[in-house]
């Protein structure tokens, strides 16, 4: 397995910070508008009224999703206290309608926290900063509603100089795709659609096998 060496400053896509941070966000949106609506077309057949979001950004997708399908429930977790602070002033309106739950946190506090079920369970390019994410898809697996949907947006190019710091040893480990669709099957998740998305990104879909 390759070494990994950690950066001296954490690089934006992966704790969006400061001025820099709220630019990237707002490009983050823009570049990935496509993704999002392709998400919640996957959606569509399940009408969530229970959503959770990891790496949820500025919280464009969630708020999608409230305006799609108006959840009971939308839970949430992000490292980032800018993009916490953004994505709840984009929801707070929501708030209500739906019960909002967004928490700082990376993807291993789901393992405590919430409980499901969960219709919606999605992640979108946050995927390759989690650390241990065979335990994080065995999580998953266990707060997916029988019928409910795991989505997943992939990025689909590391950098050499990313990949020096990737937490992710799956996407460390040179066949990202490959590696993740087996840790998948390895959760007790079967993918029900997998293809390449206009954006050049990887979009998954995964149901309790
Ligand atoms: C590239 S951005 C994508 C944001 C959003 N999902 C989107 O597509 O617009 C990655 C996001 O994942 C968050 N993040 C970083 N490490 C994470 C982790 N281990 N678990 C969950 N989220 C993480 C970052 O703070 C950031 O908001």
């Amino acid at each position: 397995m390759p070494k990994m060496s950690v950066p001296k400053k954490i690089p934006q896509p992966m704790r969006p910070s400061g001025l820099a941070g709220r630019v990237f966000g707002h490009l983050m949106e823009w570049l990935s508008s496509p993704n999002y609506h392709w998400v919640i077309e996957q959606l569509r057949p399940v009408k969530p009224q229970s959503y959770l979001e990891i790496g949820f950004g500025t919280g464009r997708l969630a708020q999608l999703a409230a305006e799609r399908f108006l959840p009971a429930r939308i839970y949430g977790v992000d490292p980032s206290p800018l993009m916490l602070r953004t994505a709840l002033k984009k929801l707070g309106r929501y708030d209500g309608k739906t019960a909002l739950h967004l928490r700082l946190g990376d993807d291993t506090l789901i393992r405590q926290w919430p409980d499901g079920p969960f219709d919606a369970i999605v992640a979108a390019h946050s995927w390759q900063f989690w650390s241990n994410p065979v335990a994080t898809l065995m999580r998953i697996r266990s707060l997916l509603s029988p019928g409910g949907r795991f989505v997943m947006i992939v990025r689909s190019h590391i950098s050499d100089d990313v990949s020096k710091w990737i937490p992710n040893p799956i996407t460390m480990g040179g066949n990202e795709l490959d590696g993740l669709r087996e840790a998948l099957k390895a959760a007790g998740l079967v993918i029900l659609h997998d293809e390449k998305l206009s954006t050049g990104s990887q979009g998954i879909v995964a149901a309790c096998a």
